[in-house]
């Protein structure tokens, strides 16, 4: 089963981002630290132009520390591109964005030339907690709801820096299919959009292939079976998933790892590294 997800005002979001543009100093892009390249829109590169970027590696208490530092190189490799791995609700650590802000755009923040920051990513990538954290209370919308509503307000952090209050809305490419099931892992893709079972089994032979160890640890399997349909049976046999019968109720077992790998329960786990693009496309033989 393909993965089709659209979140709404798809088009609308897309001009309000390109019209707040030119106002805009930094763009703080979030994506989710666990899949950094699926959970970001190919498209802002494109609108942003040559403005300094910050991304935002967002859920970072989920994600795996080592992948993430490989993530970090990767984008501080491109112009203009600064990276932090952060939590979003830490107020610590969300403190660390103003401060960048400041160093990629040096000329402004002092009296009479204020920095202009904002916001943008997909939807579920933690826009909302991000400025609701910046902002030191609640305020940002939260949900996918179009950017920068019909009348946008500025919140003022006191430094010099002015932040949108609400964020840039993008969407994810979900054409690409591997993308689409990463996202779905990772719960950002609404529930009626996919199915519970065939997105568990994208998770459990991505698991077996490199997080075999974890698997074992959590589910108590010493040996793991070879594929992803026996992997979610045996889960669910020791989890009591069990139907009429005591056959495994595999859309329950499904469910569970799901939730569980969700919940970081299975330890931090990234779902793509760099590179592995390349390597998916060449696999894909495109
Ligand atoms: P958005 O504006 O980009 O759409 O995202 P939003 O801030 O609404 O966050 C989406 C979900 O991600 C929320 O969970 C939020 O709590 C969670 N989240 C945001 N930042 C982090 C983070 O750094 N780490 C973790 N683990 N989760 C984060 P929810 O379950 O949808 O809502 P709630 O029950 O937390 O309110």
């Amino acid at each position: 089963m393909s993965i089709e997800w659209y979140p709404g005002h798809m088009a609308k979001a897309k001009r309000q981002v390109i019209e707040a543009m030119p106002i805009i100093d930094v763009v703080v892009e979030v994506i989710d630290a666990r899949l950094p390249l699926s959970s970001a829109n190919p498209m802002l590169e494109k609108l942003r132009g040559v403005k300094p970027c910050i991304k935002v590696l967002n859920k970072n208490d989920l994600a795996d520390p080592l992948v993430t530092k490989a993530w970090v190189e990767y984008f501080e490799r491109q112009d203009n591109v600064r990276a932090i791995p952060l939590e979003a609700k830490h107020r610590k650590e969300a403190g660390q964005v103003p401060q960048l802000c400041r160093r990629l755009a040096p000329t402004r923040g002092v009296p009479g030339k204020t920095l202009r920051v904002m916001v943008i990513g997909i939807p579920n990538v933690g826009k909302s907690t991000l400025i609701n954290t910046l902002a030191g209370k609640k305020m940002a919308r939260v949900g996918d709801r179009p950017a920068i509503t019909t009348c946008p307000q500025q919140i003022d952090l006191r430094n010099g820096i002015h932040l949108a209050d609400t964020p840039g809305l993008l969407w994810p490419d979900i054409r690409n299919q591997n993308n689409a099931y990463r996202l779905a892992v990772s719960g950002a893709i609404g529930e009626s959009a996919m199915d519970y079972h065939d997105v568990a089994l994208f998770a459990a032979d991505y698991l077996l292939k490199r997080y075999a160890g974890r698997l074992t640890n959590r589910y108590k399997i010493e040996e793991l079976p070879d594929n992803a349909t026996a992997l979610i049976e045996e889960i669910g046999r020791r989890r009591g998933c069990l139907a009429a019968g005591g056959v495994v109720d595999r859309q329950r077992a499904a469910e569970l790892l799901l939730r569980e790998l969700r919940a970081g329960l299975l330890g931090r786990i990234s779902l793509e590294e760099p590179g592995q693009d390349v390597m998916e496309a060449l696999a894909a033989g495109e």
